[in-house]
């Protein structure tokens, strides 16, 4: 057992060994990889890549990313976007969509259009002024609901935890299958592994647990609806 402890190591070489070596980033995988469209107040579109991004709450259905103050100690464009305007819409990124995403990762001017320089489509939303991106089979509207700052200890090691409700979801009709369950193999979710690795959804499997299904709580873990017919195998 290797026994690494994250408390005693200088703050400059641990942030190397994070992005370079630590095995901290290679634990939650795979993370998949939104790509968080906003807009500043200006009316400048941005559009920006995160890997630490979750759903919570189910109802109402909520998200949330982080993301790292720049080495400057400033917020990236999505935090300042997304307080300002009030809102972002998260689109899932697929694995066709890997170049495309790599163009948006440096750190642009707040004037720069990365939607441009993605060479991605832009469509408005219906809700909110925040844009999204056509080529996405799955785009979230979401409005801004609080950020919670978790201090690091330096400034680039602080995150910044932005927290939006969605209000709406776009699902791509092409990708859904006839049981109206999400295509997902079609989807290819693009996913960040540790270091500089990659993954993609090539396999699903189906489990359930059956005292859930015997004494169901809709919409929970588990659940399925008994008017799709479906029976738990042993
Ligand atoms: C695959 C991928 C995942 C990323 N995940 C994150 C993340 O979770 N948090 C973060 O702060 N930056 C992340 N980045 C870096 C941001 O995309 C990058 O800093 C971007 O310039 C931020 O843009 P913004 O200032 O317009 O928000 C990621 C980049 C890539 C390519």
């Amino acid at each position: 057992m290797i026994d690494i402890d994250m408390r005693d190591r200088e703050a400059e070489v641990l942030f190397t060994e994070l992005n370079e070596q630590n095995a901290f980033k290679s634990i939650a995988v795979p993370r998949p990889i939104g790509f968080i469209g906003s807009v500043s107040k200006d009316g400048v579109h941005n559009l920006a890549a995160y890997s630490q991004f979750t759903n919570v709450n189910f109802d109402n259905p909520h998200i949330l990313f982080a993301a790292q103050l720049r080495p400057d100690g400033t917020r990236k464009d999505s935090v300042v976007n997304a307080e300002e305007t009030g809102c972002f819409t998260h689109n899932m990124v697929t694995y066709s969509m890997l170049e495309a995403m790599n163009k948006t990762a440096p750190s642009y001017a707040p004037d720069v259009d990365e939607f441009e320089m993605s060479g991605l489509t832009k469509v408005d939303s219906l809700y909110i002024p925040a844009k999204r991106v056509l080529e996405s089979p799955v785009q979230m509207e979401c409005e801004w609901v609080q950020t919670v700052r978790l201090p690091g200890r330096t400034p680039k090691c602080t995150s910044d935890l932005v927290i939006g409700r969605v209000i709406c979801i776009h699902v791509d009709e092409n990708y859904v299958l006839p049981n109206g369950k999400l295509d997902i193999l079609k989807i290819r979710p693009l996913a960040r592994l540790g270091y500089a690795d990659y993954t993609t959804v090539t396999e699903v499997f189906e489990s359930r647990v059956k005292s859930m299904l015997s004494d169901p709580i809709p919409g929970s873990y588990g659940w399925m609806s008994p008017t799709r017919g479906l029976e738990v195998k042993d």
